[in-house]
């Protein structure tokens, strides 16, 4: 069985794709530093899998303990690299925590797997495009100068692998460029697990469904969308999750090779308060909301197009707005009554 570190998979994304790889018979082997996720996590993980997946706690910024981590997990064949910091807001007030973090565990990877062939998958994100010229948003749309510190990491990590593969490394590689991730497992024993006050929608709005907030303020509704708030494209996270194996199986492929980049999203947009109403009316739970001001720096609308994922990833979402809403909301209740 090829073994896949899953660095970060401890966090949402990476809790979830430790499940499809499983799923897809694949053995993930999970590196964290716990600095934005919880150990019982992996509990929750092994009720869902069966087993207690292999864990190291470590921060990737450490080179010697990644240097170590290396020797002892000598067969990798793939990596999936999803530990970085991802507060946007945090990342403008606190740039170098950003840039030390997200760079150093990034190259200190790299390095230590560099003689071997490892097929590696980088957690980007749709933020490179900005404000996008043409909706749908394709691959081959201007990268834009980043909004934030946190932005800029991913533009530069891009970089970063493709002048690596461009020297002829033993690297194949793959982008993903994820637009708005949100949802749970079905199972609801996992989920998104926003320490303090959520920066996301969703989070916010089971917190408050469930009574841990007062109320959301939707941010604007005089932009130029059909209901004047901001629109984005919302993915479920195991949609999302399988698209780390969808990548994986791709560079597996010899006419694979080099560098790619893929967007990862439904292909179409909702705006806030659509999502908000889908919340309602799945879940039968009424929403406390008021329009308030825009928020700087959010764009106003933003939604992929996905034909290069399901034509060469060959890969494409299943589950709509209303799941991503229920699983959230279950994932809400689940935690409330059972605090990891
Ligand atoms: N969630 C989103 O909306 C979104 C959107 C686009 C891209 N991404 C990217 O996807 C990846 C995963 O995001 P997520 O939402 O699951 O975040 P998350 O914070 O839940 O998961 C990241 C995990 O990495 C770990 N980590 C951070 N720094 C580390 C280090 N130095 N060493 C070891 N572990 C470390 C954290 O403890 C956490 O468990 C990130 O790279 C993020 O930037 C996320």
């Amino acid at each position: 069985m090829a073994r896949i570190l899953v660095t970060g998979g401890l966090g949402f994304i990476g809790s979830h794709t430790v499940v499809e790889l499983v799923n897809a018979g694949y053995e993930p082997v999970i590196v964290d530093d716990l600095s934005n996720s919880n150990i019982k996590i992996l509990d929750q993980l092994a009720r869902i899998i069966g087993y207690k997946p292999d864990f190291y706690q470590l921060d990737l910024c450490d080179e010697p303990g990644v240097k170590k981590l290396a020797e002892s997990e000598p067969d990798i064949a793939g990596i999936i690299h999803f530990a970085a910091f991802k507060a946007v807001g945090e990342s403008v007030h606190f740039p170098l925590k950003y840039y030390r973090n997200n760079f150093y565990s990034l190259l200190n990877v790299l390095n230590v797997y560099h003689e071997q062939p490892v097929n590696f998958v980088f957690s980007s994100s749709c933020t490179v495009y900005g404000q996008p010229d043409h909706l749908p948003v394709t691959e081959e749309a201007p990268v834009k100068t980043a909004e934030s510190p946190y932005g800029n990491t991913k533009q530069v990590a891009e970089e970063i692998l493709k002048d690596m593969v461009a020297a002829g490394s033993n690297y194949k590689v793959i982008s993903l460029r994820y637009f708005n991730p949100v949802g749970a497992h079905s199972s609801a024993l996992i989920g998104e697990l926003p320490i303090g006050v959520p920066q996301n929608l969703v989070p916010f709005i089971t917190q408050t469904a469930i009574g841990k907030r007062e109320k959301i303020t939707v941010f604007g509704n005089d932009y130029n969308t059909p209901d004047g708030s901001c629109i984005r494209d919302y993915i479920h996270v195991v949609d999302l999750a399988k698209a780390h194996v969808a990548a994986l199986k791709l560079m597996e492929t010899a006419n694979f090779t080099g560098y790619d980049v893929f967007n990862i999203g439904t292909g179409k947009g909702s705006s806030v308060l659509e999502v908000i109403y889908a919340f309602e009316q799945t879940t039968g739970v009424k929403l406390n909301y008021k329009i308030g001001p825009r928020r700087g720096g959010d764009i106003e609308q933003i939604w992929g197009d996905v034909n290069k994922s399901k034509n060469i990833l060959k890969w494409q979402t299943e589950l709509d707005l209303d799941t991503m809403m229920l699983s959230a909301w279950e994932w809400e209740n689940y935690i409330s009554q059972n605090p990891l």
